[in-house]
């Protein structure tokens, strides 16, 4: 009897098998309820009693080492298959919940990707800005009336440092940094001290245009605008208005013919279809001469428009204050935009 668990040890000693079946008949044969062990322990009160010490000894050995045989085999099984590795993949997945972009964003790319079309680059500048980029290297030195027309936040007391009050303060860097040719625009947040509303915002956003190189003429800037609105709006009928900004000479005021459609079109024109979208002129020399540009050999124009304006118009919405109130309700709305 003690020979044949012997042969038992070493056969389960020897066992080895990756079939989960397999296993579970080998625990059955050993460890089950009529397994063989139970059968051994049963035979125990017949064995003599001289051999009562050594058949104990091998029919435990012979039960642990089939318990660690089981575990170890079940264990490897586990962590070999998938469910082991990478939990269930076979349960079903989870939805995964696309954000949304916001209103500004989607604008501002759109512009972006209308521009870059004709070979503008992007260019970026800092929100708090110095007076000299904000204001007097674009023709307007202290006490000039025309500084008036933006209200400006200063930082802490010193005048010199400024929330810039627009993105023509780019203009500035780029054409310091840069020679022509250059055709960049630069979008951005600019800040204004004025009573927020439905309307209006302390804080809001433009994109400043740049072309500079020998020969531009009011054609071509003209020309660009048209197809800027065509491209934007879908609409190419335009007007310039003659207008004046310090910083280009002539200057003018783009109104773009949107029509009298929609209510908001009505509320957004004035009941005219007539929608200002932007300010635009030849950059007037003084100011490329400020930058370090020849006026005698080169000449350029600018424009500068404000985003918040074209994307309440785009997407029917009727107060400024809901793009930065960042309501999850609201900003969901645009998971379909671009
Ligand atoms: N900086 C002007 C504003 O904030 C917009 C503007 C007008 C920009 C004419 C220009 C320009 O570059 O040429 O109202």
């Amino acid at each position: 009897m003690i020979q044949t668990i012997k042969e038992h040890l070493v056969e389960v000693e020897k066992f080895a098998s990756t079939s989960k079946e397999e296993i579970e008949t080998f625990r059955i044969k050993y460890l089950g309820k009529k397994g063989l062990l139970n059968t051994f322990f049963a035979e125990f009160k017949n064995v003599p009693i001289d051999q009562k010490k050594e058949f104990g000894q091998v029919i435990n050995e012979l039960k642990s080492a089939a318990t660690e045989k089981v575990n170890a085999l079940k264990e490897a099984l586990e962590s070999q298959t998938e469910v082991g590795k990478y939990g269930d993949l076979t349960r079903p997945g989870e939805p995964m919940e696309i954000g949304a972009r916001h209103p500004i964003s989607i604008v501002k790319n759109r512009i972006i990707d209308i521009f870059s079309r004709i070979g503008f680059n992007v260019s970026e500048g800092p929100e708090i800005e110095d007076d000299w980029h904000n204001f007097t290297a674009l023709n307007l030195p202290e006490y000039h009336p025309a500084r008036d027309m933006q209200d400006t936040f200063f930082i802490q007391t010193n005048p010199d440092i400024l929330l810039r009050t627009h993105t023509s303060s780019v203009q500035v860097r780029y054409m310091e940094s840069h020679q022509p040719p250059i055709r960049t625009i630069s979008p951005g947040r600019v800040y204004r001290n004025e009573a927020i509303s439905a309307r209006s915002h302390c804080f809001f956003h433009q994109v400043e245009g740049l072309y500079v190189d020998k020969n531009v003429s009011f054609a071509d800037l003209k020309q660009t605008l048209q197809y800027f609105t065509s491209e934007m709006f879908g609409k190419s009928k335009i007007r310039l208005r003659p207008s004046y900004f310090p910083f280009t000479e002539p200057s003018a005021e783009v109104d773009v013919y949107w029509g009298l459609e929609t209510e908001t079109d009505y509320r957004m024109t004035k009941g005219t279809g007539w929608l200002e979208i932007m300010g635009c002129g030849m950059i007037d020399p003084n100011v490329l001469r400020n930058c370090g540009i020849d006026p005698e050999v080169y000449s350029g124009f600018a424009f500068g428009m404000g985003i918040d304006r074209i994307a309440l118009l785009l997407h029917q919405i009727s107060d400024i204050r809901l793009l930065s109130e960042n309501d999850v309700r609201f900003l969901e709305q645009f998971k379909s935009a671009l």
